[in-house]
């Protein structure tokens, strides 16, 4: 049933998006042509993917710690890394394309909530080499994984920390200024996603984009992103059906999209 939903939502998505040819403002058609239209492939790519299939083929245990919604098919306390890596990671052209966005705005910091085995952070540490990336993971395990993985590809720009979103954000939003790139991507539930974009858009400055993945996953899901996208202070959002990004530029004129991705 969860799944028959999920595919109509899809055909929906597909059916209403646009592509760049239908956009009419300048920040969002340059974003769409130099960020999600840019099929360049960069060499960074690779030195996440080649991790990413080591990780496929690692058949080490991971004793799991799910504080959030956790996953639709795997509700055991075991998992493999290779388990991990493939639930829990997404398909390598949203890894890419958050590369891109860390390359494209430079931003003065970033915070992901959601580590896993470090995949996302290290696509977006390597697009902005100059820019701290801290990241929020609540699983020992899998957080001291994603800390060897950060290693293993020579990343010295990201903070990894192991701790429940709900303690740790206040404390980080209180230390780290100019968080310009935020990703929330864990603990799926609507009250706990609303929860944390309004502690985020306390401290977020003209500049910042705040991300969220999976924003058709589930009702709940749909509900909160349904709320954070209508909130007064986003300007422009963008859906591209597995992700949805909110910016709160004063500039623009105040515009919902769903682009085809
Ligand atoms: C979907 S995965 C993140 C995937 C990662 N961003 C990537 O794309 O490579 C979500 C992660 O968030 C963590 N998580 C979920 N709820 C949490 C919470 N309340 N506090 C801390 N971590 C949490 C889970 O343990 C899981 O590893």
């Amino acid at each position: 049933m969860q799944n028959l939903k999920f595919i109509f939502a899809y055909i929906k998505y597909y059916l209403t998006s646009r592509t760049r040819y239908t956009i009419h403002s300048p920040f969002l058609f340059e974003l769409i042509s130099d960020v999600f239209e840019n099929h360049q492939d960069y060499i960074d790519y690779s030195r996440v993917e080649s991790l990413k299939k080591e990780l496929l083929k690692d058949d080490r245990k991971i004793q799991m710690l799910d504080l959030g919604a956790g996953s639709l098919t795997n509700k055991s306390n075991e998992k493999s890394v290779k388990q991990t890596a493939n639930n829990s990671s997404k398909p390598a052209k949203y890894g890419r394309l958050l590369y891109r966005l860390s390359a494209y705005f430079k931003p003065k910091a970033i915070l992901e909530l959601g580590t896993s085995l470090g995949l996302s952070s290290a696509y977006m540490a390597l697009g902005s080499p100059s820019t701290e990336v801290i990241t929020v993971e609540g699983c020992p395990d899998i957080a001291s994984l994603a800390k060897e993985n950060f290693a293993k590809l020579g990343l010295n720009n990201i903070n990894i920390i192991t701790g429940n979103f709900d303690h740790e954000l206040p404390g980080i939003l209180k230390s780290v200024s100019d968080l310009e790139l935020i990703f929330i991507d864990g603990n799926h539930r609507k009250e706990p996603t609303i929860n944390y974009f309004k502690q985020c858009l306390s401290v977020a400055v003209n500049e910042t984009v705040i991300i969220f993945d999976d924003i058709h996953w589930s009702k709940e899901m749909e509900d909160a992103w349904d709320y954070i996208k209508h909130h007064p202070s986003v300007t422009l959002s963008v859906d591209i059906y597995f992700m949805g990004f909110v910016f709160f530029r004063k500039e623009l004129t105040r515009q919902h999209f769903i682009i085809r991705f």
